[in-house]
Parts: structure tokens; C-alpha cells; sequence
């Protein structure tokens, strides 16, 4: 337990550094991508105004009490969502969160294979797929607790998030120029993405309340 949040600790210091590059990154490519938009030079990248009505078709998915908790959020929260978003293209109606990282599991272990196997093509689709996961219905805020749903709590969840999926992008370029041990050494800093946002966000699973 102790080790455990130490490393967290650690993580969190490193990726909240990461963070305010990330940040201004964030506002260079959103104005980068509406400014596309605005022209229409491309399609393929969605614009500020789409990941705006992402966010809001999911913001009408939610009960009230949670609703006033985001519309409460700050401009600079609701930017690092919507940079969550942008990374994503696929959206479910129907799948819970527990659903999506039960399929990042999966992919997580495709991309052991692959490596385990030398098999840049499994390893690489495999870290494509993870780092492009569905988004469950309603976006991933309903499933953290109303108690996380603030400016301080939900600084980190952008940084998480991009230590696993900014990993598995990189691992997936190293597997597809055939260094397999470059891809190798990323397995590990991708895993402490998965565990540092468990411990922030997550108890353990499937604790049952009939022991004492
Ligand atoms: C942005 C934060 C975040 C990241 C990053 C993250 N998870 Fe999760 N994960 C969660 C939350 C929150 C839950 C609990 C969801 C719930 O119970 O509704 C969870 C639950 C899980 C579960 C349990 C599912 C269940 O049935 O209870 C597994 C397995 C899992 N995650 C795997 C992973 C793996 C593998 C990675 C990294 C490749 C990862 N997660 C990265 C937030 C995250």
C-alpha cells in the first residue's frame, strides 16, 4: 500500500510538470483545429465547436445534481476534457467505464503478446486501439463520484490520461520502426499511468459490503 502511494505520488508530481507544457500545447492545437474548421482546409480532426457538443450531449445525459457540478467547473477544466475527447473517435451509447478498461485490459495484454511474440504489427495495432479507447456513455465523468467532480480533483485526470495513452502512442511508433525493445521498456511507465489513476480515482474493485 505504501509503495504504492509513493509511486502515485511520484507520478503525479512528474505529470503535473508534464502538464503545463501539455496545457499550452492543448490551446496551440485547438485553436489550430478551429482555426481548420473555420476554413475548412480539413475534416479530419474535430474542432473545438464538435468537442463542444460532445461535451454538452453528454452534460444532458446527466442527473441534475451532477449537471450543476459541471456546468460549476472552470473554462481551464473543461478545455483538459475536451483535449481527452479530441484523442478519441469512438463514442458508445451504451458502454459503463468498467466496460471500456475492461477492454483496455484486453488490449493492454494484446500488446504483450506482441511483444513477447516479436510481433510489431499485433503490438502496434494493439497500443493504437488502447490509446484510442472508447469514451463510455456519458463521458468518463459520471463514473468518477460526485466528490471528484471539481477543478482540484480532476487537475490530474488530463495528465493520467496521457501518460497512458501518449505511451502507448509512442510504443506503438517504436514497435512500427521495429525497435521492440524501446516498446518493451514503455510497457512499464504505461501500467503506472493505469495505476496512478486507479489510486486517485478507484477503490479496490468488487470490495463486498456483507464482510466485516
Ligand atoms: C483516467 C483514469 C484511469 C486510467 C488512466 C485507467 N483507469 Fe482503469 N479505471 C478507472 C476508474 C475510475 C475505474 C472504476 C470504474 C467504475 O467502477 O465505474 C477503473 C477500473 C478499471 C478496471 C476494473 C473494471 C471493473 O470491472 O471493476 C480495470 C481492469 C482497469 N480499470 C484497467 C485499466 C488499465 C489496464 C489501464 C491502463 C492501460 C487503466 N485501467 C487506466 C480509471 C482509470
Amino acid at each position: 500500500m505504501i509503495i504504492q502511494s509513493n509511486t502515485s505520488k511520484k507520478i503525479a508530481g512528474y505529470t503535473s510538470g508534464l502538464h503545463k507544457v501539455r496545457r499550452s500545447l492543448i490551446i496551440v492545437i485547438m485553436l489550430v483545429c478551429s482555426f481548420s474548421f473555420i476554413s475548412s482546409v480539413s475534416a479530419a480532426e474535430p474542432s473545438l465547436d464538435d468537442l463542444k457538443k460532445v461535451l454538452q450531449g453528454q452534460i444532458k445525459l446527466m442527473k441534475p445534481e451532477l449537471q450543476e457540478k459541471v456546468k460549476g467547473l472552470s473554462m481551464d477544466t473543461k478545455m483538459s476534457l475536451m483535449a481527452i475527447l479530441a484523442m478519441h473517435n469512438r463514442y458508445s451509447q451504451t458502454v459503463t467505464l468498467r466496460q471500456v478498461m475492461t477492454e483496455v485490459l484486453s488490449d493492454f495484454q494484446s500488446i504483450l503478446a506482441g511483444i513477447m511474440t516479436d510481433n510489431p504489427e499485433q503490438t502496434a495495432d494493439s497500443a493504437r486501439r488502447l490509446a484510442n479507447h472508447r469514451i463510455p456513455v456519458g463521458g468518463l465523468l459520471p463514473y468518477l463520484g460526485l466528490e471528484n467532480i471539481n477543478d482540484e480533483r480532476l487537475a490530474v485526470l488530463d495528465s493520467f490520461n496521457s501518460s497512458v495513452e501518449g505511451n502507448a502512442l509512442k510504443l506503438a511508433s517504436a514497435a512500427e520502426a521495429g525497435d521492440m525493445a524501446k516498446a518493451a521498456s514503455l510497457v512499464g511507465p504505461i501500467s503506472s499511468g493505469c495505476v496512478a489513476c486507479h489510486g486517485y480515482f478507484r477503490s479496490q474493485p468488487g470490495v463486498s459490503e456483507l464482510l466485516h
